[in-house]
């Protein structure tokens, strides 16, 4: 497993829980097995991973061009996981944090990933919402040009 950011080798975090022969957690400020960004990490990595879980800067722009490394990176059946895609409330979806639980805006990078025609994807209502991409062809492509500084807005309508 490769996580981006994630405390994975040391049975904390997310990744304790995944049982990998190799699992490999990359954070620039704690835990982990390699101390650097993700984009650092990638930039001089040269191993492949089945699973790849990305939990790190929650910018959408960051989230976006972790996806695009690791499906570089990505094995044959292998699949790319983010994490803070539904975020709890309106204060946890702020650029910036401003109160402990932070989602972000990594919402956006979930909206751009669904118009890119060579990957699908699925969002699950699990957590802070877990998104799924996996390298196959896009039949529920979006076909909407997004435009950020347009002001897409998240509203959050689900029932159990
Ligand atoms: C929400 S926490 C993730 C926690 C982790 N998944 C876990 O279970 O322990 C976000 C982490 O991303 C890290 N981070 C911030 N900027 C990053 C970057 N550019 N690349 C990788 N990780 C980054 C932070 O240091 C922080 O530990």
């Amino acid at each position: 497993m490769f996580s981006s950011h994630d405390r994975a080798d040391d049975n904390q975090g997310t990744g304790a829980g995944v049982q990998a022969a190799r699992k490999v957690g990359v954070d620039p400020n704690r835990g982990g097995t390699i101390r650097a960004t993700s984009q650092d990490c990638f930039a001089s990595n040269s191993d492949t991973f089945d699973l790849i879980f990305v939990d790190g800067l929650h910018h959408h722009e960051q989230v976006i061009e972790d996806v695009r490394n690791a499906l570089d990176v990505l094995r044959p059946g292998g699949v790319i996981v983010l994490h803070d895609c539904l975020p709890l409330s309106c204060v946890a979806q702020y650029r910036e944090q401003s109160h402990f639980i932070w989602n972000g805006d990594v919402w956006k990078a979930l909206v751009e990933i669904r118009t890119w025609p060579e990957v699908d994807t699925a969002t699950c209502l699990i957590d802070h919402g877990l998104g799924i991409v996996v390298p196959r062809a896009n039949y529920q492509r979006m076909l909407r040009t997004i435009d950020y500084d347009a002001g897409l807005r998240f509203a959050m309508s689900a029932s159990s």
